[in-house]
C-alpha cells in the first residue's frame, strides 16, 4: 500500500508518518508553512496542485491531518477556518475519490457540547464554537462524499512533536523553565497520546475499516489532574501548576467541559491497545524525541 500524509509537519500527521517509515511502509508526507526534511510542499487549497500531487503519487490511502487548529484563532477567523478545514479537505475528498484512494480524516469531540461526555460514535453532535462546527461539516461531507473513508475521532493529543505546541509539550517547556502555568480543572476528556493514536490508526487502516472511529486514551481526566500528573512523571515542580475554571481564562472559543470519546466500538476492531493518561505519559518519558 502507498500512503500520502498531507500535513505531516504536524503533531498526528507527524506521528503517522514516523510510524509508517518505521515499518517499512511506502510513505510521502507534506508541510505547508514548516518546512521538515523528507517532506514535499503541499497547500490543500490549491486545488490543482492537489489533484497533480494525488495523480503523480496514486496512493491507496490518503490521511488528511493538514487544519487549522487552534481553536481560539478559528473562532476570531472563521473564514479562515472555513477555508482549510472545510474547503481544503473537500479538496483531498475529490482527489482520493479521483484516484480511487482511501481518505483517512482526523476529526474531535469538539463536535460535542459537552453536556455529557465521554462520547460514542453515534452520539449527537452539537459543536459550541466554529472549529467544532466546521470539523462537523467536514465528517458530514466526506461520509456523502469520499468513496471510501475512515473518520477517526480523537482529543487532547499529547506527545513529543517537532514544533512542541500540545499541550504536553508546553506544559513540560514552561515547568522546566520555572514559570507558574494556570490549568482549568472542569475540562475533562480522555487524552490522547500521539504514537498510540498512530499505531491504532494504521492497524485500522490496514484491516481496511471504514466508517467512524474514535480513536482516543482509555482514561477520562481533567485538565488540571492531568498537568499534575505529567509534572510528576517527568520530574517537574507541580506546584507552579494553578487551577482556574475555563470561564476565568477568558478564551475566545467556548470549550464542551464533560467531553472525550469512548471506545467501546473502537475496542472490538483493534489489537492495539489504546493507553490511558498515565500510562501515555509514561510511555512518552521513555520516547525519545
Ligand atoms: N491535536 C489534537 O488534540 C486534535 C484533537 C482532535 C482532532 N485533531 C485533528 O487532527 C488533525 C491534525 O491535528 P494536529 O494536532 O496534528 O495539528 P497541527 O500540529 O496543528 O498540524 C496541522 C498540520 O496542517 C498543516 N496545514 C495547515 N494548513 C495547511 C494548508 N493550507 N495546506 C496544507 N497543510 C496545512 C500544517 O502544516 P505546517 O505546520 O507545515 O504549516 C501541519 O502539518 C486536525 O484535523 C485536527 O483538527 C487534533
Amino acid at each position: 500500500m502507498k500512503h500520502l500524509v498531507v500535513g505531516a509537519s504536524g503533531q498526528i500527521g507527524g506521528a503517522i508518518y514516523a510510524s509508517l517509515l518505521e515499518k517499512q511502509h511506502d510513505a510521502v508526507g507534506t508541510w505547508f508553512s514548516q518546512p521538515a526534511k523528507g517532506l514535499r510542499k503541499l497547500d490543500i487549497n490549491d486545488r490543482s496542485r492537489v489533484f497533480r500531487t494525488v495523480k503523480e503519487l496514486a496512493p491507496d490511502v490518503i490521511y488528511a491531518c493538514a487544519a487549522m487548529t487552534n481553536v481560539d484563532r478559528c473562532e476570531n477567523e472563521p473564514k479562515e477556518s472555513f477555508q482549510v478545514n472545510v474547503l481544503g479537505t473537500a479538496n483531498l475528498v475529490e482527489a482520493a475519490n479521483r484516484c480511487g484512494a482511501t481518505l483517512v480524516i482526523l476529526s474531535s469531540d469538539y463536535i460535542f457540547d459537552g453536556a455529557k461526555g465521554p462520547y460514542a460514535e453515534a452520539s449527537l453532535p452539537n459543536p459550541l464554537n466554529v472549529y467544532g462546527y466546521h470539523k462537523i461539516l467536514t465528517e458530514q461531507h466526506v461520509a456523502t462524499c469520499a468513496e471510501r473513508y475512515l473518520i477517526a475521532r480523537t482529543t487532547v493529543v499529547y506527545g513529543w512533536e517537532a514544533v512542541g505546541k500540545n499541550f504536553i509539550a508546553r506544559l513540560i517547556h514552561k515547568l522546566s523553565q520555572g514559570q507558574k502555568v494556570k490549568v482549568p480543572n472542569d475540562q475533562i476528556s480522555t487524552p490522547t497520546y500521539n504514537r498510540n493514536l498512530a499505531k491504532a490508526l494504521i492497524e485500522l487502516v490496514n484491516k481496511e475499516s471504514e466508517g467512524v472511529y474514535n480513536l482516543a486514551g482509555a482514561t477520562s481526566t481533567d485538565r488540571y489532574n492531568f498537568a499534575v500528573r505529567a509534572a510528576q512523571i517527568f520530574g517537574l515542580d507541580a506546584r507552579l501548576i494553578h487551577p482556574v475554571s475555563t470561564a476565568e481564562l477568558k478564551q475566545n472559543a467556548r470549550r464542551p467541559l464533560k467531553a472525550g470519546l469512548s471506545l467501546e466500538k473502537t475496542r472490538q476492531e483493534l489489537s492495539t491497545k489504546l493507553l490511558g493518561f498515565d500510562e501515555g505519559l509514561q510511555q512518552m518519558l521513555k520516547d525519545e524525541l
